[in-house]
């Protein structure tokens, strides 16, 4: 089968080098191999394996009717949804790993796929090479899933991941993400949590059903996370963790959030380290399972990018029934009316603290000063939380992170 690729960067050129590395295994699933005829990107590569089959020019794929097949890794979206939607309308199969392209667009390119009956696949959008969306839509297909959540950026994990086991600052960290090719062109999209949005968002719009935006997805990043609270999480027992959190709610409603969150250490997800992603998922007759992987790179996102193109290539008369209803504005609770427990970091007096909250559980950490209260609520609405921290006399807060349960 005849296909493009579309963006020849980190991904883009990782696919290009499975096809050729691994031609035989591919050719023998498929009795023939993806033969790859254009490669778009506005850069030259000199001296590249595919250096010529390069265009400048998206027309050319689109307007030839040999190439059935198109893996678009550009990013962004702008130009890919208009490229993603044209392709699509004129027939083409087309896999993807541009999160921030499915978590906005998703739904109505899953549509434009419906009306052409061709596929739109996008397993490397989240958790990289780890097999999380077929699992989600296929082998769980008979749970109602309660819960799906887990760390979805290699390049913040693996910032924490430093700082917690090796002290290592956090830009020194983030330099060496970027230099292993972890991190965003923007690497902010990392840090401030929205890369994990979008996966998030992914990640609910398959489980539930309807297309999650970014905007109902209250996010916070890692940038507020200080040594001081690390400190705490290894004196007593926890890992911090940026965690992308999905729930069915008893109303029918779902709480998603993106957020830094303790985790005890007995969870496996507290086991992930570096670049790697680990996911749970939570159904109602399979109990929990756990996906685990590299997050990112180039090889590990191409592998699950090349899995789409052969299933493609192995569906390529049939449209495979996958994907998400429209969007519904009351689907996302507002996260500060749902329960959650969280670890406060404060200064003041441990009285009044007791006296305002009762008996929660108070941390150590050797050497701490005096007037450091520091302590793990009970399960609370984040807005019935806060008024009553802020009633507290004499009590500064300076840090307040969630709690995994
Ligand atoms: N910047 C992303 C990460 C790349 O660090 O996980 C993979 O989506």
């Amino acid at each position: 089968m005849k296909a493009a690729i579309m963006g020849y960067g980190v991904v883009g050129s990782g696919v290009g080098k499975i096809l050729r590395e691994n031609a035989d295994i591919i050719a023998a699933k498929l009795e023939e191999p993806i033969e790859i005829k254009y490669v778009l990107d506005l850069r030259d590569f000199p001296g590249d394996a595919l250096e010529d089959k390069l265009t400048k020019n998206f027309e050319d794929i689109l307007n030839d009717d040999e190439v059935k097949l198109v893996c678009e890794a550009m990013g962004g979206t702008k130009p890919a949804y208009d490229f993603t939607k044209r392709l699509l309308e004129a027939g083409k199969h087309v896999v993807s790993s541009n999160k921030e392209l499915v978590a906005t667009y998703g739904f109505e390119l899953l549509n434009a796929a419906k009306k052409a009956n061709v596929n739109y696949l996008f397993e490397a959008s989240v958790g990289g090479g780890v097999p999380i969306l077929r699992p989600l839509w296929q082998c769980l297909a008979g749970n109602h899933i309660k819960k799906v959540y887990g760390i979805l950026n290699g390049t913040t994990n693996f910032i924490l991941t430093k700082m917690y086991n090796e002290d290592m600052p956090f830009e020194q960290a983030l330099a060496l993400a970027q230099e292993l090719g972890y991190a965003e062109k923007d690497p902010s999209a990392d840090i401030a949590g929205a890369d994990v949005c979008r996966k998030t968002c992914i990640l609910a719009s398959i489980s539930y059903g309807k297309h999650i935006d970014p905007a109902q997805v209250q996010t916070q990043g890692i940038e507020d996370i200080q040594i001081r609270d690390v400190a705490y999480a290894k004196a007593n027992g926890y890992e911090i963790k940026l965690l992308g959190y999905c729930e069915k709610l008893e109303s029918g409603k779902i709480d998603a959030i993106v957020s830094p969150f303790f985790v005890p250490k007995e969870n496996q997800i507290a086991t992930v380290s570096d670049v790697f992603n680990g996911i749970v998922v939570v159904g109602d007759m399979v109990d929990e399972v756990f996906f685990y992987g590299r997050g990112a790179g180039s090889l590990p996102t191409a592998s699950a990018c090349v899995g789409d193109m052969i299933d493609c290539a192995m569906h390529a008369d049939k449209r495979k029934n996958f994907g998400w209803g429209a969007r519904d504005k009351d689907f996302v609770e507002n996260h500060s009316a749902c329960q959650s427990r969280y670890y406060v970091r404060g200064t003041g007096d441990i009285n009044a603290v007791k006296k305002a909250l009762g008996e929660v559980a108070f941390l150590s950490l050797q050497g701490a000063p005096l007037d450091e209260v520091v302590f793990l609520t009970e399960a609370a609405q984040e807005s019935e939380l806060d008024a009553r921290l802020a009633a507290i006399e004499n009590f500064q807060i300076e840090a307040k992170i969630r709690v995994l349960t």
